[in-house]
């Protein structure tokens, strides 16, 4: 058994201290315990980027206090019984929300916020393509995409989570197999907005996919880093765009509660519910990342600290592996 430091309590005092009910498994969570993300905690360290839960004590003047229900974002150290949180990473969470949806929001929300308003621009009336849209950033670009008015669709890998994308907020799917084809036969014109969490083999035809001044938002690489020729960029007068959630949030800390409370009136007008994945028990954490590794996850995995109810943790099962799919 390996002991992992807790917090000092200097920097308790400064933080939103945080009862976990849930916790939110990512596929940053996954890059990291390969050593292959871009942050690499000193090991050995505790995964979990976001969580859900209780708050315990709250600093003077943060606006929290014992007892709420709160989302936070921590970067790593999120898969514990309690947290200690930045107050500016620390969304009030409303009751209609479940700790198992809201254990995956900041991060997947957030990034899908600044993707399509900041970084890609999207306008009401455009039409918006997101690669991976069954999966846990991908479901949150197609709510966040609705809300902006645009025209969504998405591309899967199985008529399953196609089915799912659609029920979450996508007007269309396409099958990744022929994808291209059939998002010109959809949009001849190409798309507005591609936003691609996937990156790798694909990422060439997904320039390809834009229309004029189209914006391609470069979210993630389930698949790999890609590369492009910039003359593919000339040719066609389009954009690749960066998007980097955690970075900018490092340089504009007031910035992710500006979003939270856009993403809120966002639940409130019903264009967002979270789209739950399986839930698993804290010492099943090591299957929850098996299920990104292996693209079996659909909509946003998380960990049960403790019920919804405050009481012990009930084991379920992963209706993925019940199927036998892997
Ligand atoms: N830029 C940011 O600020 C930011 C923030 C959060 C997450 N991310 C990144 O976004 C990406 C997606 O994260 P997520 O949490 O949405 O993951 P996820 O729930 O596992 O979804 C990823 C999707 O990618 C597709 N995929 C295609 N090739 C894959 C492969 N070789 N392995 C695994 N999946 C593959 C799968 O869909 P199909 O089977 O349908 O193809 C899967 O549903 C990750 O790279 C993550 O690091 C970036």
């Amino acid at each position: 058994m390996v002991e992992v430091p807790r917090l000092r309590p200097e920097d308790a005092e400064a933080a939103v201290l945080v009862d976990v009910y849930a916790a939110g498994v990512s596929f940053p969570d996954l890059l990291m315990s390969h050593g292959r993300y871009q942050r690499k905690p000193p090991l050995p360290f505790v995964p979990g980027v976001e969580v859900a839960g209780v708050v315990a004590s709250a600093p003077a003047g943060s606006g929290f206090r014992p007892g709420d229900r709160v989302a936070a974002f921590i970067r790593v150290g999120g898969w514990t019984d309690r947290v200690a949180v930045r107050p500016e990473l620390t969304f009030p969470l409303p009751d209609a929300i479940s700790f198992r949806s809201g254990a995956g929001m900041p991060m997947n929300y957030l990034t899908a916020h600044l993707a399509l308003t900041r970084r890609g621009g999207l306008r009401q009336g455009e039409t918006l393509l997101v690669h991976g849209a069954a999966g846990g950033l991908g479901t949150a670009l197609l709510q966040a995409g609705r809300a902006l008015g645009a025209r969504v669709i998405g591309v899967v890998s199985t008529e399953e989570k196609a089915a799912l994308a659609r029920a979450a907020g996508a007007h269309e799917t396409v099958l990744v197999d022929d994808w291209l084809a059939d998002v010109r036969a959809l949009v001849p014109g190409g798309v507005d907005v591609l936003a691609d969490t996937v990156g790798g083999g694909r990422f060439l035809d997904s320039v390809r996919a834009l229309g004029k001044e189209g914006r391609l938002l470069v979210l993630g690489f389930a698949d790999g880093i890609a590369t492009v020729a910039a003359n593919r960029l000339l040719l066609k007068n389009v954009d690749v765009r960066g998007v980097a959630w955690g970075s900018l949030i490092e340089d504009e800390p007031a910035y992710p509660r500006h979003q939270w409370s856009e993403v809120s009136h966002w639940h409130a007008a019903g264009h967002i519910r979270p789209v739950d994945g399986a839930a698993y028990p804290l010492e099943q954490a090591a299957d929850a990342l098996r299920d990104l590794e292996d693209r079996r996850a659909t909509g946003k995995i998380t960990l049960t600290l403790r019920e919804e109810s405050g009481g012990p943790v009930v084991a379920e099962q992963n209706p993925n592996r019940e199927a036998g799919t892997h």
